[in-house]
């Protein structure tokens, strides 16, 4: 397959398989105050709530499993592997232990980092304010997540990706978070053909060609095995 694809997921892809979506109703931002488990501003003033919010997110993601829009995805990706570049907002683990790799932009659960000397080791189950870096040994760690008003990571990469795509599809993202809402535009601006495969229609579905309304885990296996056949 020569043309190039650019994938850009969200919460959405990872609904099905039980995690919690961010902006639909009963979703985590109306049961928890994102400037307080999501912000710098909200660890420093008290870091043993964010970290029993992400210790619980951390747990739930431990019972869930990749779903079939995982698996189709990660099909694709291993059929053509230099070119397919996904993006994912979501800090889950569904994808690698799916067989696929993600640029993390909003970092990894199960990653922690320790915000001393900026050493990164593979989070415990349970992390908490006493914890020590193994590396420096400050009491300095964190989930290593991206939170708001934090840098994304991998932006230079994403966006020679996306100068590059041939197509840009989004899945299961509401584009309600910068600078990810406004991929679908970069890539378009790149003469990229852009499909949204969402539940349903998001604030963002007037930026793309074509839009698909549905479960992901019914959407992104057909779209995949139609990419496959092409
Ligand atoms: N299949 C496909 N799409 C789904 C499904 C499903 N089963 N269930 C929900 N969706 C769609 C919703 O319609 C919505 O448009 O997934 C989208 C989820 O949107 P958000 O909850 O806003 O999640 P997301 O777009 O990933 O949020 C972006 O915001 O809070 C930050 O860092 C957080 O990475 C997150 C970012």
């Amino acid at each position: 397959m020569s043309e190039r694809i650019v994938i850009l997921t969200g919460a959405g892809i990872s609904a099905e398989s039980g995690l919690g979506t961010f902006r639909d109703a009963g979703g985590l931002w109306a049961q928890y105050d994102l400037e307080e488990v999501a912000t710098p501003e909200g660890f420093a003033r008290d870091p043993a709530k964010v970290h029993a919010f992400y210790n619980a997110r951390r747990e739930n993601c431990r019972a869930a499993a990749p779903n079939a829009a995982h698996h189709a995805i990660a099909r694709l990706q291993a059929a053509h592997p230099a070119a397919v570049t996904l993006i994912t907002q979501n800090i889950d683990d569904l994808f690698a232990r799916a067989g696929a790799e993600a640029l993390h932009m909003h970092g990894e659960l199960m990653r922690a980092l320790c915000h001393s000397c900026a050493a990164r080791w593979p989070a415990p189950e349970r992390m908490a304010p006493e914890g020590a870096c193994p590396q420096c040994g400050a009491r300095a760690t964190r989930p290593d997540v991206v939170w708001f008003g934090e840098m994304p990571y991998h932006l230079d990469e994403i966006l020679a990706a996306l100068g590059a795509a041939d197509r840009f599809v989004a899945i299961g993202t509401s584009g309600a978070v910068q600078p990810a809402g406004s991929f679908v535009q970069e890539a378009a601006a790149a003469g990229a053909r852009t499909l949204e495969l969402n539940l349903e229609p998001s604030e963002a579905t007037p930026l793309f060609d074509e839009a698909r309304h549905g479960p992901a885990t019914a959407l992104v296996p057909d779209w995949v095995e139609a990419v496959l056949a092409g």
